[in-house]
């Protein structure tokens, strides 16, 4: 039986993951869920060099959710400087706090929905990263990848709902988690937005914008 597009990329993500302070390493405790939780919420709008810096600060000062729920509110705020939108700060101490009133870190994409700033995409994140529940992860990395591999020329944001159905269907339910990371790596570093590098891509011939000729138009975007 040929492998499916999940098996290919997890294989991919094996050799070639990047090497991400949030990740798991030898000896680090990298899957903790408030280490992805608090780098899933930095990396929304926030590119992956300008986070590290600031992830490894957090971590550092507070080094757990606790530890985080008893910062000052200001304290928090000044360590955020730089990092912009700052109602993601402001939703990461009020969060910390309720996760630390309940006494465990919600483990389910809906139980994590309910706290403050998590919204459909972090949830997701957090379940599949930090406790291996089966998620379908969708950003802006993973939109274009999956537009691309399924040809959807439908125009963003209306092919949203078909995307999702897509990455649904490709999403397997062991490594989901890393499976999520490994799309994002791939849009990250291979399948990107200009000049995508398909001659290095482990997917291109199950891409089918790539055998209709033109990749890096995909995914359409509504004209404004
Ligand atoms: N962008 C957002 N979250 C990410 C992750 N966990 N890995 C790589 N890129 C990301």
């Amino acid at each position: 039986m040929a492998a499916s597009i999940s098996d290919i990329l997890l294989d991919w993500y094996d050799r070639h993951a990047r090497d991400l302070p949030w990740r798991a390493r030898p000896g680090s405790p990298a899957t903790e869920p408030y280490r992805v939780w608090l780098s899933e919420v930095m990396l929304q709008q926030t590119t992956v060099a300008a986070v590290k810096p600031y992830f490894e600060k957090f971590t550092a000062r507070w080094p757990t959710v606790e530890a985080l729920a008893a910062a000052p509110e200001e304290d928090v705020m000044a360590a955020w400087a730089g990092l912009g939108y700052y109602s993601r700060a402001r939703n990461l101490v009020k969060a910390s706090v309720a996760i630390s009133e309940l006494g465990t870190f919600p483990d389910t994409e809906d139980a994590l929905k309910k706290l403050p700033g998590l919204g459909d995409y972090t949830a997701a994140a957090v379940a599949a990263i930090a406790f291996g529940r089966r998620a379908v992860v969708v950003d802006a990395n993973v939109e274009r990848v999956v537009s691309r591999l399924f040809e959807i020329t439908t125009p963003l944001p209306a092919s949203r709902k078909e995307i999702r159905t897509r990455a649904d269907t490709i999403t397997p339910s062991d490594r989901s988690g890393d499976f999520a990371q490994a799309m994002m790596d791939l849009g990250a570093t291979i399948c990107t937005n200009r000049n995508p590098r398909c001659l290095l891509c482990p997917l291109s011939d199950r891409c089918q914008a790539r055998a209709s000729g033109d990749p890096a138009r995909l995914p359409a975007k509504q004209p404004k």
